[in-house]
């Protein structure tokens, strides 16, 4: 019996061990097939990182990819999710890394190969995901693509690039470089002009020969084999020409660089880029963890921005936004008609909001009066990050960076302030080293014996991270905590988004409701420079409750207001919890 006993026991205990540490292993199993199904791109945060100012390491005045590396705790404790850094690679720097000399390697100026891997080692132990930037419509000149075509008329690669024949002893046409002047070079050694969409030293690529596409897709299959988490395609929607060589029509006026307005109607969005979008996304897609592809995207319209996406979602999962990032003043109901537009565009996929980036002045000197700029920042802050979106941020924004142009032309660095002088300065001023402590003379970006390339911005003795860590109040302590609720609070992490009081003229408020029930949120920004009083009724949204206790506000932080009267101080902003 006993022996019975025991050989029947033991299966039973076997079987209940088994299943004790089954139940784990099925959690975990579980919980990587969420995690492998999560489309993580559309509740992360992303933090743009200009590796040239982030963090110098090897007192060259240059940031560079060890940098990165010493810096992810903090990018970490902010609360980001991902970071997309422009380019790394190979590069005679005339467009600061945009200009590629070779697209498997990392500039030595920012580091090795083994840098960058210990990099993305380090991130994804932090649970941080790295973001490429892939220039797809150009190649520097010094590329040994355009060296080898450029050779001869009959070189194999010769198709590689642009090349046509001049016309009336001049270019092919009127096509004009988005940096200045004509968009096409004589090459006098074959005698044809080859096309270039930015500077001189930019070719730009021939996608429709065949070997050019699967060139730049062995690329990126390159990065995506050392766990890269997507890209950043930078400048897409340009890579095709009208091969007709149509000139463009004219507009009124004359830009910066002294050339006439032209609309970049033959070179700008031809139909053929959403075959190219669909073989990346197909080719993103064929990996593990749902690589993300972000797009350049400075569409005219949100309609146009909608294409993106694609006719099936088969494209971008996530073209920036321009249109909101570029409204440029704080109207309320040019705010609200944007996101309207978002919100009811069938065609339109999940949005991306940014405001700030390395092409663009920092949002502080664009969105500030100068009189309330700390309650304008948190303002910015809480639209760029409470709407349904993934916001995209830009380095120092967290502590109101802002752009330091340089004051002579001899200063400038970036050709296109070199160009554009007096009228476009370039854009130096929204590139300047991240200002991290109140050390003179280098802020904590390189050591103190060393020039920085570019010079730190004067006001990095009050202004940085150090400083405002310590400051309850601060910028970067708002920034944390709105970060916090945008990962916490089930709303903002999944809700739906709906427009309230559409026709308060200075005050945009939103709704997020969470999809299964729950507490909802609203967000109200006084967008004038007076006090306003707003009041929600929020039946017709489904949403009951009279109170709501304030989640985040920049001017107090009470703990319940009554939704019939609620008091913004001038440029006020309040997000609030409904029960
Ligand atoms: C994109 C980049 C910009 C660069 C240009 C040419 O617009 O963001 O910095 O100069 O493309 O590559």
């Amino acid at each position: 019996m006993r022996i019975r006993f025991a050989t029947w026991c033991l299966p039973i205990s076997g079987f209940f061990s088994l299943l004790l540490s089954a139940q784990p292993l099925l959690a975990q199993q579980a919980q990587s097939a969420a995690a492998a199904n999560d489309l993580w791109w559309k509740h992360a945060v992303i933090y743009e990182i200009y590796p040239r100012s982030l963090q110098d390491s090897n007192n060259d005045g240059i940031g560079d990819i060890k940098g990165i590396a010493k810096r992810l705790p903090y990018l970490k404790d902010l609360g980001v999710d991902a970071i997309w850094i422009t380019p790394m690679y190979p590069s005679p720097q005339v467009d600061f890394g945009y200009d590629i000399s070779d697209y498997e390697t990392i500039d030595p100026q920012y580091g090795t190969m083994q840098d960058f891997d210990a990099l993305m080692k380090e991130a994804n132990s932090l649970g941080l995901r790295v973001i490429m930037d892939v220039v797809l419509n150009h190649t520097s000149d010094q590329h040994p693509w355009f060296k080898e075509s450029k050779s001869s008329r009959n070189n194999p690669k010769r198709d590689w690039y642009i090349w046509r024949d001049g016309k009336n002893g001049g270019p092919p046409n009127n096509w004009q470089s988005w940096f200045g002047h004509s968009a096409w070079t004589l090459d006098p050694t074959t005698g044809q002009y080859y096309y270039h969409y930015f500077y001189v030293q930019q070719p730009d690529l021939n996608w429709r020969n065949p070997e050019v596409r699967k060139a730049m897709y062995d690329v990126m299959r390159f990065w995506l084999d050392k766990g890269v988490a997507g890209f950043r395609l930078d400048a897409v929607s340009r890579l095709f020409e009208d091969p007709t060589l149509h000139d463009d029509p004219y507009l009124p006026g004359y830009n910066a660089f002294g050339d006439r307005n032209i609309k970049h109607k033959y070179t700008d969005d031809l139909p053929e880029i959403h075959d190219v979008f669909r073989e990346i996304r197909k080719l993103a897609d064929s990996y593990p963890g749902h690589p993300v592809l972000l797009s350049e995207a400075d569409e005219p319209t949100i309609a146009e921005l909608s294409k993106m996406y694609g006719a099936h979602d088969d494209e971008i999962q996530l073209p920036m936004d321009f249109q909101i990032a570029d409204v440029n003043e704080l109207s309320a109901p040019k705010f609200r008609k944007l996101f309207e537009e978002v919100e009811n565009n069938p065609a339109h996929g999940w949005p991306e909001f940014f405001f700030s980036n390395h092409d663009q002045q920092r949002q502080w000197d664009r969105y500030g009066d100068g009189k309330h700029n700390d309650q304008i920042a948190k303002l910015m802050a809480m639209l760029e990050l409470l709407p349904r979106a993934t916001p995209q941020m830009y380095y120092g924004e967290e502590i109101g960076m802002r752009n330091t142009d340089p004051q002579r032309k001899e200063d400038v660095r970036d050709p296109v302030g070199i160009t554009g002088w007096p009228k476009d300065k370039g854009r130096d001023g929204e590139r300047t080293p991240m200002q991290w402590t109140s050390a003179a003379p280098n802020a904590g970006f390189a050591a103190p014996d060393v020039k920085p390339w570019l010079p730190i911005p004067p006001s990095a003795r009050t202004v940085n991270v150090e400083v405002q860590s310590g400051e309850s109040q601060s910028l970067l302590n708002f920034y944390k905590s709105l970060l916090k609720f945008r990962h916490s609070e089930p709303a903002l992490v999944s809700g739906d988004y709906v427009t309230l009081n559409p026709d308060d003229p200075h005050v945009f408020s939103f709704l997020r409701r969470p999809p299964a029930g729950g507490r909802s949120v609203v967000v109200a920004l006084n967008m004038s420079d007076q006090k306003q009083t707003v009041k929600f009724d929020l039946k017709k949204q489904n949403v009951q409750g009279k109170n709501a206790s304030v989640l985040q506000s920049n001017f107090e932080t009470g703990t319940s207001v009554d939704l019939g009267a609620i008091a913004l101080a001038p440029f006020g902003a309040i997000m609030l919890a409904i029960e």
